[in-house]
């Protein structure tokens, strides 16, 4: 087994409970597709056949994690960026027949290839920028058939990158048009007929619902979290996102792995995300591109200790955003996130999105060898400037990733 040994490195371990585990004069050893060891340079083991690797100061950090993506769709949606930008509001025309279920007729018509093709570029744009792990989730196929065609895109692309995704059953993301009026008896398709076969062909990882007066309420949500539940899927819950319907606080008492977007959560919800170790899921992204002035409940969240992930939503509509390093520059500027709740938000609490914290996350002993190397020497660099990208190689499972 091959082993590759750091040495020199500013480590951005992740361990403890906050912070960033920072280590300077640091060394780092992989053996195989393991981290066999992190430590003081000063200390390091002296394995006799490793690969050395000097980093001369530069910043090693735990693969960055996308943890909630919509990033397999069809079509795009800028004429709506046009109309917001006129005044329409994304509830206005969500009611109007565009919205999700625009890129849902969309996505229906692309053939599995013409999918794939369409996300290659989204994928790589985030694996440039140190990312070793995703979550892509269905929900503008909207019928059996084309929920299992986005979801086997996603696997695809698992396939062709060879990347760690976890592949989320979204069918309850909004009503599909031929369903107008019978929103139950939707519900009820997702969870006797969908969901099952989605399971039975090996593509469903965890379950999503939105819970949203566009979407489904909490008893239509809970319904599809308690049919998953009992597949022995882990759930997790859109919730809040633009009025508070209680979701997240149902979703969490569920035991929800996340709830995510958020910016209408109440105090006594916060308290229930507490209680159940949930993990909430900011999305600034879709708070800046629907330019929301509701602003998550970041202090309440912090008081009670809720882990804090943050992720792109990369989707079509309310946020088209391919860049980790953006997001994190947008919690810290948008919602006052400190650049270590930022990183944490992208590595180790993302992890806990997934339930993948035990395997991934951050630089410990035991974990998966996820690094990625940047050209700088303080972690703040990595929310403090925009646009500019100092990702210099990717350690994936012990083994160099190529340029994609
Ligand atoms: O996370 N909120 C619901 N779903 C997506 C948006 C999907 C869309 O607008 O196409 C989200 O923001
Ligand atoms: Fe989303």
């Amino acid at each position: 087994m091959s082993q590759t040994l750091f040495i020199n490195a500013t480590v951005a371990s992740m361990q403890g409970a906050s912070g960033y585990g920072l280590r300077e004069q640091a060394a780092l050893l992989v053996d195989g597709d393991k981290i066999a060891w992190v430590g003081d340079m000063n200390a390091r083991p002296a394995p006799l056949d490793a690969e050395v690797v000097d980093c001369r100061r530069r910043l090693l950090t735990p693969g960055l994690i996308d943890c909630h993506t919509h990033l397999v769709y069809g079509g795009d949606r800028a004429d709506e960026f046009e109309r917001r930008l006129e005044g329409a509001s994304y509830a206005e025309i969500a009611a109007s027949g565009g919205g999700i279920v625009a890129t849902v007729n969309a996505t229906r018509a692309a053939s599995e290839a013409q999918l794939f093709a369409e996300a290659l570029p989204r994928v790589r744009a985030l694996l440039a920028e140190g990312v070793t792990t995703l979550e892509i989730k269905s929900g503008y196929g909207l019928d059996s058939d084309s929920e299992i065609k986005m979801l086997r895109v996603a696997a695809k692309l698992a396939d062709e990158f060879r990347l760690r995704i976890q592949k989320t059953f979204l069918g309850a993301h909004a009503l599909p048009p031929e369903y107008a009026g019978r929103s139950d008896d939707y519900i009820t398709l997702v969870c006797e007929e969908m969901l099952p076969r989605a399971q039975r062909e090996g593509l469903v990882d965890a379950v999503d619902v939105f819970i949203e007066s566009i979407a489904f309420d909490p008893l239509q949500g809970e319904k599809v979290l308690a049919c998953a539940q009992d597949l022995g899927l882990p759930v997790k819950a859109h919730a809040e996102q633009l009025s508070d319907l209680g979701g997240a606080a149902m979703a969490a008492r569920r035991g929800a792995l996340s709830v995510d977007h958020l910016e209408y959560l109440s105090a006594a919800a916060v308290d229930e995300l507490a209680a159940s170790g949930t993990v909430a899921v900011l999305l600034p992204g879709a708070y800046y591109v629907l330019r929301e002035t509701q602003l998550p409940p970041i202090a309440a969240l912090r008081a009670r200790q809720v882990p804090i992930a943050l992720a792109s939503d990369a989707n079509p509509g309310s946020s088209p955003v391919h860049s980790l390093l953006l997001i994190m520059n947008l919690a810290c500027t948008l919602f006052r996130l400190t650049p270590a709740e930022a990183l944490r938000g992208v590595t180790l609490n993302a992890a806990r999105a997934l339930g993948l914290e035990r395997d991934i996350g951050s630089l410990e002993t035991g974990k998966q060898a996820d690094i990625v190397m940047w050209d700088v020497t303080r972690p703040a660099m990595l929310s403090y400037r925009l646009g500019l990208n100092p990702c210099a190689a990717v350690m994936q499972a012990g083994q160099w990733r190529m340029p994609a």
